[in-house]
C-alpha cells in the first residue's frame, strides 16, 4: 500500500512517501523556523498560510522522487492533532480533497503517535512491546507500548514541556528559537561544576515530571550574575550546561523508573529533544548497564516530519481504519492515551 503522509501541526511542512512493501520512499520538509524566529515563538497565522503556500509543491516533489503519480497513491494520512488549529487544517483539508478526488481512503494521525513510531523507520526497529519517553515543543510523556495504538500513558509533565522548558531557558540567554539545540551547543563550553540546579520531582516516587521550577531557577540565576555584573559569556554557557545536566538527568532518572516499573528492556526516545546529544548519551550508558537498549530515529525524523505520519497512517490503514469520507478532522487537543488499537487487531 503505498501511502501519501502529511504533516502540517506546527511550523514544519512535512510530506512522505511509505509504501508498505518498499518502506519509506521519499520524504521532503520545508522549516519555517527563519519565519518565526523574529518573533521568538511560533505565529500560528503565519504558520497557517505558509503551510498553505509550501504544501502542494512539497507533495509534487515528493510523488517526482518517487517516480509516481498521483492517482498511484492507495492513501493519505495527514495530522489531525494536537497541533495549531489553522496548521492542522491545511493539511487535513488538502488531505481530503485529494483523497475524494482520487477516490481513495484518507486518515487523520495523532502526531504524537507519529513521534512515538518514527523509529519503526530506522533498519533495525524496536520489537513490541517498549517504554517510549516522548520528548517534544509540547509534550513529555513516558508510555508504555505494547502495539500499534496499545498505549499506557506511564507519567508526563505536569507543566512545561522539556522542549518548552529547552525554548524558555534559550530566551533568558538570549539565544534564537527553537532553543534547544542552540542551548545544547552553548552547554559544550559550560562548565558542568559550576552550578548544580534541581533535578524537578525525583525526590519522590512516581513519574510525572515538571520543568516550570527549574525555569524560575534558571531565570533567578541569570538575575543573580547580571546584578553582580558577572553575566560573562563563560556565565551564560555555565549557566546553559546547569539547565541542561537538570533535565537530562530528570529525564533518564525518570526512564529508568520506567524501566522497572515495567521490567521492559527496550526504550524508545522520539520527539524533537530526542535529538540532544547529552541525553542520547546519558541513556545510552544507561540502558547498557542494565542490559536494555535505547532506540531513536535518525536525526531528521526526531523532529517533526511527514515520513512518521506516513507510516502511522500505513498501519492503520492497511487494518482497514479511515476517515468518514467529507468529515476532516482537526484537534488542537488530543489525549494519546484515548487512542485505540484498530478493530480485529
Ligand atoms: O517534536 P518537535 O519538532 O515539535 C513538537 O512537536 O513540539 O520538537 C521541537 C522541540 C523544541 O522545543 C526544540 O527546542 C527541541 O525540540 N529540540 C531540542 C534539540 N533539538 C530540538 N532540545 C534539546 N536539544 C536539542 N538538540
Ligand atoms: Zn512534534
Amino acid at each position: 500500500m503505498r501511502v501519501l503522509g502529511i504533516e502540517t501541526s506546527c511550523d514544519e511542512t512535512g510530506v512522505a512517501l511509505f509504501d508498505s512493501e518498499r518502506g519509506l520512499v521519499a520524504d521532503a520538509l520545508y522549516s519555517q523556523v527563519a519565519m518565526h524566529a523574529d518573533y521568538g515563538g511560533v505565529v500560528p497565522e503565519l504558520a497557517s498560510r505558509d503551510h498553505t503556500r509550501r504544501l502542494l509543491p512539497l507533495i509534487q516533489q515528493v510523488l517526482d522522487e518517487a517516480g509516481l503519480a498521483r492517482h498511484e497513491l492507495d492513501g493519505i494520512a495527514y495530522t489531525a492533532g494536537p497541533g495549531l488549529v489553522g496548521a492542522l487544517m491545511v493539511g487535513a483539508s488538502t488531505a481530503h480533497g485529494m483523497a475524494r478526488a482520487l477516490g481513495i481512503p484518507v486518515l487523520g494521525v495523532h502526531h504524537m503517535e507519529g513521534h512515538l513510531l518514527a523509529p519503526m523507520l530506522e533498519d533495525e526497529p524496536p520489537a513490541f512491546p517498549f517504554v517510549a519517553l516522548l520528548v517534544s515543543g509540547g509534550h513529555t510523556q513516558l508510555v508504555e507500548v505494547r502495539g500499534l495504538g496499545r498505549y499506557r500513558l506511564l507519567g508526563e509533565s505536569v507543566d512545561d514541556a522539556a522542549g518548552e522548558a529547552f525554548d524558555k531557558a534559550a530566551k533568558m540567554l538570549g539565544l534564537d528559537y527553537p532553543g534547544g539545540p542552540h542551548v545544547a551547543r552553548l552547554a559544550e563550553t559550560g562548565d558542568p561544576g559550576r552550578f548544580r540546579f534541581p533535578r524537578p520531582m525525583t525526590d519522590r516516587p512516581g513519574l510525572d515530571f515538571s520543568f516550570s521550577g527549574l525555569k524560575t531557577h534558571t531565570l533567578t540565576a541569570i538575575r543573580e550574575l547580571e546584578a553582580a555584573g558577572n553575566l560573562d559569556d563563560q556565565a551564560r554557557a555555565d549557566v546553559a550546561r546547569a539547565f541542561e545536566e537538570a533535565v537530562v538527568d530528570t529525564l533518564v532518572i525518570k526512564c529508568r523508573r520506567a524501566l522497572d516499573a515495567t521490567g521492559l528492556k527496550r526504550l524508545v526516545v522520539a520527539g524533537g529533544v530526542s535529538a540532544n546529544v547529552r541525553l542520547r548519551e546519558r541513556l545510552e550508558r544507561e540502558t547498557d548497564k542494565r542490559g536494555a537498549r535505547a532506540y531513536y530515529p535518525r536525526g531528521r525524523f526526531c523532529t517533526d516530519n511527514g515520513a512518521m505520519i506516513a507510516y502511522v497512517g500505513a498501519q492503520r490503514l492497511l487494518a482497514g481504519e479511515h476517515d468518514d469520507t467529507g468529515i476532516m478532522k482537526a484537534v488542537p487537543r488530543w489525549p494519546m492515551d484515548s487512542l485505540e488499537a484498530p478493530a480485529g487487531t
